[in-house]
């Protein structure tokens, strides 16, 4: 009795996002194993408790049979998750095409590609109509696990059409919708042939967040330029009806990383990689292999300094992690290829023998490995050309309790709000300033280091994934009793 009542306490979450905390890969006809999903939101999710949460997403696969959909359906319900099933040409269209290679770049201020200028193309259209299709097969599954009570919490750019379908389904499913990315300027969102519809689309949800106020307030303009509503302090108003849009930055669960470095996996792993970079500062950087990341930018700005700084040549090495990520995507392979010929040239140029300056893995490490590659690192490099928030940035300096390394962070990267009185801050694009950023990490006192060690610290442990959840999910429930409350008066 008393295990029932605490389970009826805890608020009911169907967490939606394209893509599932686990991605399948298939052993036989009727048997799977899941493996951890790369990426921010992903990593922030895994993070958030205290609630009676199912997700609901694609496990990153096409299963066209019947049994294959069965025995998946039936593995990932042990994790809590319930597939939605995209064929090949869906996840063509919508997937590669309409999220990959047309919100993401955009949203990143990469512009739209070139051959979908015009809004009359067909490959544009046909995304977008491919896109609306499988916002609609979200909404199906949804709707089908729905019981009265839950908070329907929509995640990301691939669900912009989600709010919409839901609430055409039940105008009274409570539904929030969190954008993980950048928004943009509205001068970037209006040269989007679909700008209108997705906005209208997510006006239809009780409650928007963003990472920070800067995005949030770009949506609110992007709404009242494009469809020419009402802008206010609480959010979107639309004949009477409103919106609320505001800014939840997202954490993460810094004590999973905290008590990770105890473990003796991890410390036979820090004692390797010690023994093995004995005598070199260690630069890091972990990324997906995406262009937003700005990977040939840091290693050209890491060639500058070691052009520069001869002195440094044989003292230091950078780590570079590029996760392989959306590889059917040509703008992801043209970059894989340039990243590879750049590690390549200055690995020739300033090599020995015995040693090389960059070393570059095209893959993942699993959680432990990449808790000990933190823990030993002495500057990481975070240098995005944009990102939504950057979480790599948190799980660095949850790590860093006894080195008390430096970060080097973007400007452009949403963390670069909450993490920037620690880091060194600098504009990616500008490789001389990250080269002299480099060398002023490098020759940092060790009291700097404390000191901004510490700042960040201090906001990385309080500012979890938990808090962000729980911050958003009572937002949402306000929000909603307040609609109410101004209906009746
Ligand atoms: C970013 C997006 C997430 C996405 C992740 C990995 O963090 O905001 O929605 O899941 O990248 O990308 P992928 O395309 O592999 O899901």
């Amino acid at each position: 009795c008393g295990r029932q009542s605490s389970r009826s306490l805890k608020q009911r979450l169907l967490v939606v996002a394209n893509r599932l905390p686990v991605s399948a890969v298939r052993k036989d006809e009727d048997s799977w194993s899941l493996e951890i999903s790369a990426g921010g939101l992903v990593s922030a999710l895994l993070g958030v408790k205290d609630f009676e949460a199912k997700w609901i997403g694609w496990a990153g696969v096409n299963v066209p049979d019947e049994v294959g959909q069965r025995a998946l359906t039936k593995a990932l319900a042990e994790k809590r998750c319930i597939p939605v099933f995209l064929d090949e040409e869906i996840v063509h269209q919508y997937y590669n095409g309409y999220c990959n290679n047309i919100l993401w770049p955009l949203f990143h201020y990469l512009g739209l590609p070139q051959e979908d200028r015009l809004a009359t193309t067909r490959s544009f259209q046909s995304q977008f109509d491919a896109y609306k299709r499988a916002n609609q097969m979200f909404a199906d599954v949804v709707n089908k696990h729905y019981e009265e009570g839950d908070v329907v919490w929509c995640h990301d750019y691939h669900l912009m059409f989600l709010p919409e379908c839901l609430k055409k389904y039940n105008i009274n499913m409570k539904v929030g919708w969190f954008l993980h990315t950048p928004f943009p300027s509205s001068e970037i969102h209006r040269t989007l042939p679909s700008r209108s519809e997705l906005l209208k689309s997510v006006l239809a949800a009780d409650l928007v967040g963003f990472h920070t106020y800067d995005y949030a307030r770009h949506f609110v303009s992007a709404c009242t330029r494009i469809l020419g509503l009402e802008g206010t302090r609480e959010g979107v108003e639309d004949q009477g009806r409103l919106t609320r849009v505001a800014a939840f930055p997202i954490g993460i669960d810094s004590e999973r990383f905290i008590r990770a470095l105890e473990l003796p996996q991890v410390q036979d792993d820090i004692r390797e990689l010690k023994e093995r970079f004995a005598g070199r500062k260690v630069m890091l950087g972990v990324d997906r292999l995406d262009m937003i990341k700005g990977i040939p930018q840091k290693i050209l700005a890491f060639e500058k300094f070691l052009e520069e700084n001869a002195n440094w040549r044989d003292k230091v090495v950078l780590l570079q992690i590029a996760v392989p990520t959306r590889t059917d995507v040509p703008e992801y392979q043209k970059l894989t290829s340039q990243v590879h010929e750049i590690v390549g040239r200055i690995n020739g140029r300033f090599g020995t023998l015995t040693a090389v300056p960059i070393h570059h893995l095209d893959r993942s490490l699993d959680f432990h490995q990449l808790c000990a590659l933190y823990a030993v690192t002495d500057i990481a490099l975070v240098t995005s050309l944009r990102d939504g928030m950057n979480l790599v940035s948190y799980e660095f300096v949850a790590c860093q309790d006894s080195k008390k390394g430096v970060l080097i962070l973007s400007e452009f990267a949403g963390a670069a709000q909450s993490l920037g009185a620690g880091a060194i801050l600098v504009n990616p694009w500008n490789i001389t300033e990250v080269a002299s950023a480099i060398g002023q990490a490098l020759e940092m006192t060790a009291e700097d280091r404390e000191k901004r060690h510490r700042h960040n610290f201090t906001h990385v442990t309080t500012h979890t994934a938990q808090n962000w959840a729980e911050t958003f999910v009572s937002e949402l429930n306000d929000t909603i009793i307040e609609a109410h409350l101004r209906r009746r008066n």
